[in-house]
């Protein structure tokens, strides 16, 4: 277990099993209080050495009767801490202190209609006399443990929440934490501000003060060096050092010549001149393309990409004096995700730095208490620009595995160019940022065409646009026709050496997002 922001009020998520508890965790943290998931085995002794300020038990997929089913220390119920269980959570809750949960094969699952039936309960408070909440469960609770208060029903469920004010504890069987459920933000807020007294302290301003005191009293007087990429963690990891100790930083950024248009100059002019941070710009474009010439293969590209980066890295690294840190943009899903064993396997690429033998460097990880949004929070209040602070994911190699076959510096002008297009278009049209993702490709193919009386032997471009919530799964964005014939147009017109301009209709799966 981590102790990253000790001083603050922190609410522990205990983890039953489910993607739910990293749901909680942010859902918490939007109340602006600071919260950290736990495993369920956290024993009563760890609770009480840390003293979190609230507990959530968080839902799970396991039945409370299954073998092996996630359990609860039950001596944490008589810590005088509130506890508030959810779905999972809240069976165990009541079978652990003495309720009846009946096993039946009657589950509930979707959108129910809640009804509050104890309008003077706690935690309910303010809640509308029906509402819509979100349901997914087989068991439910047939009857509270003694001294509980049954407060709202569904049509299936009659025990859809519960609470004991005077032993803290608090449940619900639908889940607060997903969009779904109408008053469930208001839920978790009641939770944590009224009933448990936690203050709304978990600001911005907060999370930089904090994380600036952090590393200044980690690195002292010491040297730091930070890779940037342009993309919004190491970004925000180079604006924070810095803030945090100045010109003892020192940035390298290793430029590939894979980046989008204009990219590499606003790294440069966002740092550099905006930031005046010591940065070390490696123009490495012509190192880059000798090594890919040649190369077609989307595997081996990325490769060689990946290897050649840390070996530039390094080389400029080990010229700086007396340097004793590495900064790395490590978030608190991958700490999260590292820490489950199962998931350990994928995600351990992510600290293993290939120190060159003879070199070594101690990790600084300020972000490592924080999620994606509130990284790009972090970022917008010191001042990085809006293209790095909402930039969209964009892989390691870059366009590398966007040009489909050998990759030439014409190639990558050519796509560059289409790919300006496409995101100024897009850009402009999607104002809400509903489109996750979106880009141009080249494949390695050419077609005929014919402009004015000339016939064309060009190569088409692949516009790429996908609606998705997390890249696991995408959908391709239904953009209008118009817009589609606005790119076409352009690229054709604008962007010598294209005279075609293809849609990409499929989804994820059974296609990725990239094409390599
Ligand atoms: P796919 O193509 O697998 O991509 O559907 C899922 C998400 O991951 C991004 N991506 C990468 N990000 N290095 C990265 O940092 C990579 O090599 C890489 N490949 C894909 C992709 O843009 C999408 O958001």
């Amino acid at each position: 277990m981590t102790d990253y922001h000790n001083e603050q009020p922190t609410v522990f998520v205990l983890d039953f099993g489910a993607q739910y508890a990293q749901l909680i965790a942010r859902r918490v943290r939007e109340a602006r209080v600071y919260s950290e998931i736990v495993p369920h085995d956290v024993t009563a002794e760890e609770i009480e050495r840390r003293h979190p300020a609230a507990l959530i038990l968080s839902g799970g997929p396991a039945s409370v009767y299954a073998p092996g089913a996630p359990r609860l220390d039950k001596r944490i119920y008589e810590l005088g801490i509130p506890v508030l269980g959810f779905c999972y959570g809240m069976q165990l809750m009541a079978l652990d202190l003495g309720g009846d949960v009946p096993h039946t094969d009657i589950g509930e699952y979707g959108f129910a209609e809640l009804t509050v039936m104890e309008p003077e309960c706690r935690l309910l408070d303010g809640v509308a006399a029906t509402s819509q909440v979100w349901m997914s469960h087989r068991d439910s609770v047939g009857a509270p443990p003694e001294g509980f208060l049954v407060t709202a029903r569904t049509a299936t469920t009659p025990v859809a929440a519960m609470e004991d004010p005077g032993r803290r504890l608090y449940a619900t069987q639908f889940h607060p934490e997903v969009a779904h459920t109408e008053f469930g933000q208001q839920i978790i807020r009641t939770f944590l501000h009224d009933i448990a007294g936690i203050p709304p302290v978990w600001t911005m301003v907060n999370i930089i003060d904090d994380t600036v005191a952090r590393i200044r009293e980690q690195v002292g007087a010491d040297r730091v060096i930070c890779g940037l990429s342009g993309g919004v963690d190491s970004s925000v990891v180079a604006a924070l050092v810095h803030r945090a100790i100045g010109d003892q930083l020192t940035c390298v950024f290793v430029d590939h010549g894979m980046l989008r248009l204009d990219e590499a100059e606003q790294v440069v002019r966002t740092f550099r001149d905006q930031f005046r941070i010591d940065l070390v710009h490696v123009d490495a474009e012509q190192r880059y393309l000798s090594l890919l010439a040649g190369v077609s293969d989307p595997e081996q590209k990325r490769r060689i990409i990946g290897e050649e980066f840390w070996k530039v890295f390094f080389e400029e690294a080990t010229k700086l004096e007396g340097v004793k840190w590495l900064a790395q943009g490590t978030l608190y899903p991958d700490v999260i995700e590292s820490g489950n064993k199962t998931a350990a396997k994928i995600k351990s690429h992510h600290n293993l730095i290939p120190f060159p033998a003879g070199v070594h460097f101690d990790l600084i990880e300020p972000l490592k208490a924080l999620f994606k949004d509130e990284v790009r929070a972090v970022g917008a209040e010191l001042g990085l620009p809006d293209e790095i602070v909402h930039r969209q994911p964009f892989p390691g190699p870059g366009l590398a595995v966007r040009i489909i076959g050998e990759i030439t510096h014409e190639k990558l002008e050519t796509l560059r160019r289409a790919d300006a297009i496409i995101r100024e278009e897009i850009g402009e049209w999607d104002t809400e940022r509903s489109v996750w993702q979106y880009f141009g490709v080249l494949p390695d193919i050419r077609s005929v065409g014919v402009m004015g009386d000339e016939r064309t032997y060009g190569h088409p471009i692949i516009v790429r646009a996908v609606a998705s919530a997390d890249a696991m799964t995408a959908d391709w964005a239904r953009l209008p026709h118009d817009l589609l014939a606005k790119m076409s147009n352009r690229i054709i017109n604008e962007v010598e050496g294209i005279n075609r301009v293809a849609y990409d209709i499929t989804s994820k799966p059974p296609g990725t997002i990239e094409w390599e």
